[in-house]
C-alpha cells in the first residue's frame, strides 16, 4: 500500500491483446460477487438494506455498519437466506476513531473488503432561513464526512490486501448520492442535503482519478425520491406536515418524473451489483443517474 505520504503513481499501462476475451466471461460471470466481502454503511434498513440484498443474491458476503440498535426485520431474512457471512456491525460513520475499529473488526471476520455501499445518510426538510447550525452541521458530518471516512477506510484496506482468486486487485466503492445534486427537490426545503449530496458526487470522481492506479473503482448512484423512510419521513411525518402536505408531496413524487412512478429500490439493485462487480469494470468516476427521468425534465 503506498504511504498516506506517498503520491500515488499512475501506474503502467496494460494492453491487453486477447480480442476473444469477451468470449470467455458470460454475463452471469460478470455480475457474480462470488468470495468477496462488500461493506454497507447505512444497510440496517432503506435502500442499504436492499443492497445488501442485492449483493447476497449474487453471491457476496456483507458486512453491514449502522446506528441502529435493531435493524429491520428483513436484516434476519438477509443473514439466513443466501448462504453467504452477513454480519451487523454498530457504528456511527461520524465518529472516525469508531468506524476504524469498526473496519478492523470486519477484516479480522471476513478477512478482506472487495466493495464498499455508503448508503448512510438523513434528509433533514427545513427551510434555508431558519436553519441552526448545529442541524446543518449533522447533515454535512454525516452525509459527507461519514461517506469519505468510509471510503478512506475501506480504500485503505483494498489497497494492500492480497490478491484473490475471486478479486486479483483493489475494489469497487458505490457512493449514494441523490437526484438532489442535481435538481433541487420540488415541495421540499433542503438546501444543506442537496449541498451534501453534491460533495458525495464530486468525491466519486474525484476519488475514481485518484484511486485508479491501486485498482480501485468509485462511482456514485443519484436516486430520485423513493418509498423508504429517509425521504418519507421528511416529507410526509415530520411534526409540521399536515395531511395536505402529505398528499402534496406524495402527488408530486408520483407524477413529477417523466415514468410517471415513484422510484423503488429494486430499481437500485442491479445497478449497485454492476458498479460492484466485474461487469462494471471500466467504469469509474461517474454518477449514475436512476431517477425515472426527472433529472432531464419534469412533467408538473
Ligand atoms: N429514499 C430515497 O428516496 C433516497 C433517494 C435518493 C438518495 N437517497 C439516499 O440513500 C441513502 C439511504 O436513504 P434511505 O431512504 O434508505 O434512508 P434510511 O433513513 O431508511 O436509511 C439510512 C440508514 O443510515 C443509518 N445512519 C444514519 N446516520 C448514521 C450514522 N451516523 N452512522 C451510521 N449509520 C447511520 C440509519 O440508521 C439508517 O439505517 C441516504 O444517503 C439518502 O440520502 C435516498
Amino acid at each position: 500500500m503506498a504511504s498516506s505520504q506517498e503520491p500515488l503513481t499512475t501506474g503502467k499501462a496494460v494492453l491487453d491483446r486477447n480480442p476473444d476475451k469477451f468470449l470467455s466471461r458470460s454475463v452471469h460471470d460478470l455480475i457474480s460477487l462470488k468470495g468477496r466481502t462488500i461493506v454497507i454503511t447505512g444497510g440496517g434498513r432503506g435502500l442499504g438494506l436492499a443492497f445488501g440484498f442485492a449483493v447476497a443474491e449474487v453471491g457476496g458476503n456483507v458486512a453491514v455498519i449502522d446506528l441502529l440498535d435493531k435493524p429491520h426485520d428483513h436484516f434476519q431474512k438477509l443473514a439466513t437466506e443466501f448462504n453467504v457471512k452477513v454480519k451487523l456491525y454498530k457504528s456511527d460513520v461520524t465518529n472516525y476513531g469508531h468506524l476504524q475499529a469498526t473496519f478492523d473488526e470486519i477484516v479480522k471476520d471476513f478477512g478482506r473488503i472487495d466493495g464498499l455501499v455508503t448508503a448512510a445518510g438523513i434528509c433533514p426538510d427545513e427551510p434555508f432561513l431558519n436553519r441552526e447550525p448545529e442541524s446543518v452541521a449533522r447533515c454535512m458530518n454525516i452525509n459527507v464526512l461519514g461517506t469519505y471516512y468510509a471510503a478512506q477506510l475501506a480504500a485503505r484496506q483494498m489497497a494492500k490486501q492480497e490478491p484473490a482468486e475471486f478479486n486479483p486487485r483493489g475494489g469497487s466503492i458505490v457512493l449514494i448520492a441523490s437526484i438532489a445534486a442535481h435538481v433541487a427537490s420540488k415541495g421540499q426545503t433542503t438546501s444543506d442535503y442537496c449541498a451534501s449530496k453534491g460533495a458525495v458526487v464530486s468525491l466519486a470522481k474525484a476519488l475514481g482519478v485518484e484511486l485508479a492506479a491501486v485498482g480501485i473503482r468509485v462511482n456514485s448512484i443519484s436516486p430520485g425520491p423513493s418509498p423508504a423512510p429517509c425521504f418519507m419521513i421528511a416529507c410526509f411525518v415530520l411534526p409540521q406536515a399536515n395531511d395536505d402536505t402529505a398528499a402534496g408531496g406524495i402527488d408530486i413524487m408520483v407524477n413529477e418524473p417523466p415514468m410517471r412512478r415513484i422510484g423503488d429500490r429494486t430499481d437500485l439493485k442491479v445497478p449497485v451489483v454492476y458498479l460492484l462487480s466485474d461487469a462494471g469494470a471500466y467504469h469509474t468516476s461517474d454518477d449514475l443517474l436512476i431517477t425515472g427521468g426527472i433529472h432531464a425534465g419534469r412533467l408538473m
